[in-house]
């Protein structure tokens, strides 16, 4: 194991997400060389507010049959959590991910079925990763999540993983946090499936991608 520095940055250009997996199990070996690495994410004051909770064979197939049902019984679907309706910039970047994947998709298969069904079935992936954090903090601590659900996806990557961060299934925290006894004083913050990508499924030929940095970055001097 152990990345160098030109690895790393293969890694932040190739990675995308996976959306059809393998049947391969992951080793624990490998899972625990996962999550040692995502670990070492920084957080504010160090204070690593993660719990991940690693759901695999029997039990991630359970839960996902548990989240299919509670999506169609509730009518949840994915959708980008804003508290009003997005501009147009937002608008065309939304679009631009339905036309990296739609065209990957059987022609009977309807896009937003296809992500929420997949979403709460992680794709198919062996293993989900449930990321939750104690209620005690604030939204400012989703920031130290957000991080390291990125050294997540990026070590998968380089450990020849492939991943797809699931925020559908915050929709679900209840019902998770009693399938998999996570506390209750905790909350679900995001899901990662984590697999071997299957590589002959057209779904994941669609890669999605990026803004021009001038429409994202402002320099001031
Ligand atoms: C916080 C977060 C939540 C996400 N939630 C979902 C999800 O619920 N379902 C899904 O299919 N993809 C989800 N994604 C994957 C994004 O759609 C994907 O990262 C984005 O389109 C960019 O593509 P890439 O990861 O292939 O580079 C999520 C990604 C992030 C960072």
């Amino acid at each position: 194991m152990g990345l160098t520095m030109m690895d790393l940055m293969e890694a932040m250009k190739e990675r995308r997400s996976t959306r059809a997996f393998l049947e391969k199990t992951v080793a624990r070996e490998t899972l625990e060389d996962l999550l040692h690495l995502a670990t070492q994410a920084p957080s504010a004051i160090n204070l690593q507010p993660w719990e991940l909770t690693i759901v695999s064979g029997e039990e991630k197939k359970r839960l996902s049959r548990v989240l299919v049902k509670r999506m169609k019984e509730r009518n949840i679907s994915c959708g980008p959590g804003a508290k009003k309706p997005l501009s147009e910039a937002f608008m065309e970047r939304q679009r631009g991910l339905l036309n990296t994947i739609q065209p990957h998709l059987p022609e009977d298969t309807v896009f937003q079925n296809f992500i929420n069904e997949g979403s709460c079935n992680f794709y198919g992936a062996p293993t989900a990763v449930i990321i939750s954090m104690d209620q005690v903090f604030s939204s400012a601590r989703l920031t130290d999540i957000g991080v390291l659900v990125g050294y997540l996806v990026l070590a998968a990557h380089g450990l020849g993983l492939s991943t797809c961060p699931i925020g559908l299934i915050t929709a679900f925290d209840e019902d998770i946090k009693e399938e998999l006894n996570i506390s209750d004083e905790k909350q679900v913050v995001i899901g990662v499936a984590v697999g071997y990508g299957d590589p002959d499924a057209p779904i994941n030929r669609g890669r999605s991608e990026r803004v021009p940095l001038q429409d994202v970055v402002k320099w001031r001097q």
